[in-house]
This record gives structure tokens, C-alpha cells and sequence, in this order.
């Protein structure tokens, strides 16, 4: 039998606040909780979402005021982040292509005195870039969550994009952290180990404790999963 490291050498003293508020394990009544709002969105194509790491790492947007979703699909995420947000956030949607009938139902769903932008277009465009940069401060955002193309590159080109926006303190939020990419193209997984040498990104699988970011045991395409870091003090690439 292998037994799951826990890697708690690797976690440092500065992070085990928030670390320890995503460390505690979901309940059956969040993950019925966040069911029952994301059942709303759910499309018959697409799978009933995992909610168990979601909504552990999303623990750390509760009363936030400013959020960015790149890679929106059913919409059922942002409705679910909304409630745990403050009542007059500001939430950014942003997909290659946004659905009129799913933006409707969002917007039944998310307080009136909530702000809701919805964007179009490809997440690492100037053009989609300048228009959140129209509503959104840099520094100003608290989490922003990456869940778009899962590909090495442009996950890299996301975080490079994004998280100017992301304030001291805030968070990088990615899903899909341990896939490995297709037989041409690497994919997120190598990506987070690039990111992991300059500020630790921690995974959250599952109810499992919380490591620092490792790959997968299995040479297996694995989905889910969430790595979460968070934006340093001083705005550059050094330490924290
Ligand atoms: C995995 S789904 C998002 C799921 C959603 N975040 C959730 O938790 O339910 C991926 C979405 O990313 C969008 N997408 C893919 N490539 C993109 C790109 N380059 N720019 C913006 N959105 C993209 C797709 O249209 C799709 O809706």
C-alpha cells in the first residue's frame, strides 16, 4: 500500500492560516450545499461537477469583494462563488464564448447589488485583457481562478496576464492541476512545478490534507484537483 505524503516540511509558517481554513475537510452538508446551487447550471453534456476540492480551495473567497473566472462554461461555479462573496462583489466571467441562456440564468442567480461582467473572447488576448483592465484596478482583485485551456503555455500566459490584477495577499485558484497534457503538448501539471520554484502552490485533492504541489503517483490522465497560491507582498517575482 502507498500511503499519501502529507509534505508538511514544506509548508511555510506564513501560509498555514489560510492553509488550514482550505485544510478542513468538505462536510456532506457544504458539498449538498454547493449541489444544490450548481444542479441549476448543470447541461446534460457535461458531468455533474466535483465539488469537493472546489469548494475547499473557494473557502478562501468568503466576504471577498473581487473575483475573476476565466473559463466560465455552465456558469454553475461563478453562481456558487457569488454566495460566498460579499453582497456588493464585483465578479468577472470571461469565456471564448458566452451563452446568452446560461448569462440569463446567472444573472437570476447573483445578488442585484452584486456586480457581474461577463466577457467574451480568448483569455489571453490584448482584447480581453484590456476590457477586464476597463473594470477592474490592478492589485484590486482578491482570487482569480483559472480554469480555461489546460495547456502548458497558455496556462503560463494566464498567470503572467492575470495576476497583476490579483492585489498582495490575493490568490491564484487553477483546476485540473495534475493533468499532464496530450502526447504533443505538456499540460498544466509541468506548469505548476515551473510556478511552484517561486512561490509555493498547494494541492488540493480531494478531501485529502493538503500537500505542497506534487504530480501524480499514476501515469494516468487524472482531472480535478485544484492548486491554489497566493500573490506575494511586494509585486515581483521574488521571495515571500
Ligand atoms: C472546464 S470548462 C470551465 C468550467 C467552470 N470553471 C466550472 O468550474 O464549472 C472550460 C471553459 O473554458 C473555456 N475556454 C477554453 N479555452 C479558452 C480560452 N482560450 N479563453 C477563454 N475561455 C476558454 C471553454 O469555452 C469552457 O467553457
Amino acid at each position: 500500500m502507498t500511503t499519501y505524503p502529507e509534505l508538511n516540511f514544506l509548508t511555510p509558517e506564513r501560509h498555514k492560516d489560510w492553509l488550514a481554513v482550505v485544510g478542513e475537510p468538505a462536510s456532506e452538508e457544504e458539498i449538498n450545499a454547493a449541489n444544490q446551487i450548481r444542479q441549476v447550471f448543470v447541461r446534460n453534456e457535461n458531468p455533474h461537477p466535483y465539488m469537493v476540492d472546489l469548494l475547499r480551495a473557494f473557502r478562501v473567497l468568503r466576504s471577498a469583494k473581487t473575483y475573476i473566472e476565466v473559463g466560465t462554461r455552465d456558469k454553475g461555479n461563478v453562481a456558487y462563488v457569488s454566495e460566498l462573496m460579499d453582497p456588493y462583489a464585483t465578479i468577472v466571467d470571461i469565456d471564448l464564448n458566452q451563452d446568452p441562456s446560461t448569462e440569463a440564468l446567472l444573472r437570476k442567480k447573483i445578488a442585484e447589488s452584486q456586480t457581474y461582467i461577463a466577457i467574451e473572447g480568448n483569455s489571453i488576448s490584448d482584447h480581453v485583457i484590456h476590457q477586464v483592465s476597463q473594470r477592474v484596478p490592478l492589485g484590486s482583485v482578491d482570487a482569480v481562478f483559472l480554469d480555461s485551456n489546460h495547456m502548458y503555455f497558455h496556462f503560463l500566459n494566464e498567470i503572467d496576464r492575470y495576476l497583476p490584477f490579483v492585489r498582495a495577499g490575493g490568490w491564484v485558484i487553477a483546476h485540473d492541476v495534475l493533468w499532464e497534457g496530450t502526447s504533443e503538448q505538456k499540460g498544466k501539471a509541468y506548469a505548476c512545478e515551473l510556478v511552484d520554484r517561486h512561490w509555493p502552490v498547494y494541492l488540493v485533492n480531494g478531501n485529502r490534507p493538503i500537500t505542497r504541489f506534487m504530480r501524480h503517483q499514476k501515469n494516468e490522465a487524472v482531472w480535478g484537483s485544484i492548486g491554489i497560491f497566493q500573490k506575494p507582498n511586494n509585486n515581483n517575482l521574488g521571495e515571500i
